[in-house]
């Protein structure tokens, strides 16, 4: 019998629970028993963690957050925490550890598959969809759709009161979750960190708007774009417009994941449980082209997923 590991890291995202439900049930199908870690690589530092069964993992596919808890490790990158993390599975005999997160928790994932002789396979998660070797991650669509719910209902009420909105979405330093949510909002503007958009660019915008009769508009901003308070009131000052700053903030995080997170997620586990399996190593799951597969896990975090620009133009013309 072989074992498995499998911990959430990071930020939570919705369909982590998939993903968890999922690799248990795929590795016990082989013969694999599993080892949950818990409270993100706390657990691989103090060797913490429980057995997850197919009965255990029952009923949480539909629920959002992460059963196994997680962290933000700033210690875990030090050597000598990734050193006991090694130890760790090398003691508990772990022949292959899944882990589920974003972009830090892969790149913790690459420096501690350096040091083990345990096999490591990233799963890609969290709402930022900032991994390269995917074209999503899971809870980026659910993550989206909260968003697009709120402003659907931020919109509402800049019509009645024909105000301008500023809508600070997540995202850390990158503007996917903004971009994509900015599109399916119909938004007048969107601020991504990618591109530096000058002040004097969205005061035009809102004056070209203006010109063509619309009294009311909504900037979807990333929050890696800075100082949205400030963006909000020099708008007001230099427009007399009256203008409100809205921040979804860690709603974003939360909430039943959608369809779309929860097969990403058991696409994803069935893949990497797959390579584990095929005792293959140091890879990151992901979807390119509609086509599941995977890329070298060093790969993955040394690359910067680009962000297709085009679409700022395309979004800015289907808000006219
Ligand atoms: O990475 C997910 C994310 O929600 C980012 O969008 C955000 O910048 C960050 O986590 C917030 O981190 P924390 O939970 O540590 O406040």
């Amino acid at each position: 019998m072989k074992t498995i590991g499998v911990v959430t890291s990071g930020g939570d995202a919705p369909g982590m629970n998939a993903a968890i439900r999922a690799v248990t049930r795929l590795a016990y199908a082989k013969d694999f028993q599993v080892l949950g870690f818990e409270k993100g690589w706390e657990g691989l530092v103090t060797s913490t963690f429980r057995a997850l069964t197919p009965r255990s993992v029952g009923g949480i596919m539909q629920l959002g957050g992460t059963i196994l808890l997680t962290s933000r490790c700033p210690h875990f990158r030090k050597p000598e925490s990734i050193k006991k993390a090694a130890e760790t599975l090398a003691s508990n005999k772990v022949d292959g550890l899944i882990v589920i997160g974003g972009n830090g928790s892969l790149k913790a994932a690459c420096e501690l598959s350096e040091k083990t002789n345990t096999l490591i396979v990233g799963v890609p998660a969290t709402i930022d969809n900032d991994v390269y070797g995917t074209d999503e991650t899971i809870g980026f669509d659910t993550a989206v759709n909260t968003a697009v719910a709120e402003i659907d209902k931020i919109r509402d009420t800049a019509i009645s009161h024909e105000r301008i909105f500023i809508v600070e979405v997540m995202g850390r330093t990158r503007g996917f979750l903004a971009l994509t949510v900015g599109i399916t909002v119909g938004a007048e503007t969107i601020l991504v960190p990618e591109v530096k958009t000058p002040m004097e660019e969205i005061l035009g915008n809102i004056k070209e708007n203006s010109e063509k009769g619309k009294r009311s508009g909504i900037i979807v901003a990333a929050e890696g774009v800075g100082d949205t308070r400030k963006i909000a009131s020099e708008i007001e000052t230099r427009t007399g417009a009256e203008v409100r700053l809205s921040i979804i903030g860690y709603a974003q995080r939360g909430g039943s994941p959608t369809a779309r997170s929860r097969l990403l997620a058991s696409l994803f586990a069935n893949e990497a449980v797959e390579l584990l399996a095929n005792g293959q190593g140091n890879r990151v799951v992901g979807l390119q082209n509609g086509k599941i597969t995977s890329i070298d896990i060093e790969k993955s975090c040394k690359t910067e997923k680009p962000l297709d620009l085009s679409l700022l133009k395309m979004a800015r013309t289907l808000a006219t």
